[in-house]
């Protein structure tokens, strides 16, 4: 029976290691060392060779079972440590930083034209909706751009569907659009995209947003033109900048005026901006042509009306001093994080 005194000893010190044993790695020291393969417990059972025949059965029962205790005793711990460890993790610390979740905004062409809107929906401007596809007539016709004229040559314009339909190529067919739909007075403004197959570079897009605004009603005069555009660019660029009007030519208005602010980056000293002229030209404008509302079936002896429109991705640019219009077109983070 000396086997079985020395088994019963093994289990005692079995017993209290396996208490002692205070990490997963010290329970994986300790299965090893009893049920390893070359563990207590697998030497006990080769010895079983020499134990007496009829203790053979005694002498085996008690180690099963002292295999038995000891794998029921490791389970159990080690599924305790786990627990622990795991409680510790989820363990909430209120004092780690949290996790922010980054909030996106408008892009800065759309906050821009946003900007602007607001400034003409404060003088009454209601905003209206106009396609950006549209048909020869609202982009050139209607507008007395005539059937010969170079704008509507193919490499112009970008025509879809066999040239019967195209991209809008400027935001003045919302005027056009907005004369058929109702009568006078009118007074809105459209915002939008405009296409133009210009070959890319720093100041040329082939897709770009323009404002147009246009009133029409009795009585309306170049004066009533020159006080809306005098609020806005004192509204938008600040209250000492100056105005000036360049005459110029729009086959859809008559007289024609290209409009240029004072430039509020050098306070018109002349800098690299305005290309040391003191001047920003800012956006086109003009009376609407009386030829426009013969295409509406508007009365041209009775109402008279101005129409302008501006670049938004311009305005933009000069406003946060940006120098290529291919940034906003990129969708790089880095720069749209600064607005
Ligand atoms: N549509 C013109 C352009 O794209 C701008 C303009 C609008 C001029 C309204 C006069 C009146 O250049």
């Amino acid at each position: 029976m000396k086997l079985l005194d020395k088994l019963k000893n093994i289990e005692k010190t079995a017993m209290k290691e396996a208490v002692e044993a205070g990490s997963l790695d010290e329970l994986e020291q300790f299965r090893i060392k009893y049920l390893g393969r070359k563990g207590v417990l697998s030497s006990a059972i080769k010895n079983m060779a020499h134990v007496a025949k009829k203790d053979k059965p005694k002498v085996g029962k008690f180690i099963n079972e002292l295999k038995q205790k000891i794998t029921l005793l490791l389970d159990e711990k080690e599924k305790s440590f786990r627990e622990e460890a795991k409680s510790l993790f989820e363990y909430d610390d209120t004092t780690l930083p949290g996790i922010v979740a980054e909030l996106g905004h408008r892009h800065p062409l759309i906050r821009t034209m946003e900007d602007i809107l607001d400034i003409f929906k404060k003088m009454s401007f209601k905003v209206v909706d106009s396609p950006e596809i549209e048909t020869e007539f609202y982009n050139f016709e209607a507008l007395n751009i005539p059937k010969n004229h170079p704008s509507r040559e193919t490499f112009h314009t970008f025509y879809v569907e066999d040239g019967e339909f195209l991209l809008r190529s400027q935001t003045s067919t919302a005027q056009i659009r907005m004369m058929e739909k109702e009568k006078p007075p009118i007074q809105v403004v459209h915002a939008g995209k405009v296409y133009r197959p210009d070959a890319v570079d720093a100041s040329h897009s082939f897709m770009f947003y323009q404002i147009e605004g246009f009133i029409v009603d009795e009585g309306i005069v170049f004066s009533d033109l020159k006080g809306v555009l005098e609020k806005f660019a004192r509204e938008y660029f600040g209250q000492d900048v100056r105005m000036r009007f360049r005459p110029h030519y729009f086959p859809f208005t008559e007289p024609s005026a290209e409009v240029d602010i004072s430039c509020f980056i050098c306070g018109s000293k002349g800098c690299r901006v305005c290309s040391y002229k003191g001047w920003l030209e800012v956006l086109g404008a003009g009376m609407i042509n009386p030829k426009v509302f013969e295409f509406v079936k508007y009365d041209s002896s009775k109402y008279t009306g101005f129409a302008f429109g501006m670049g938004v991705d311009r305005i933009c640019m000069l406003k946060h001093g940006i120098t290529d219009i291919r940034l906003f077109y990129e969708n790089d983070v880095r720069f749209l994080k600064q607005f």
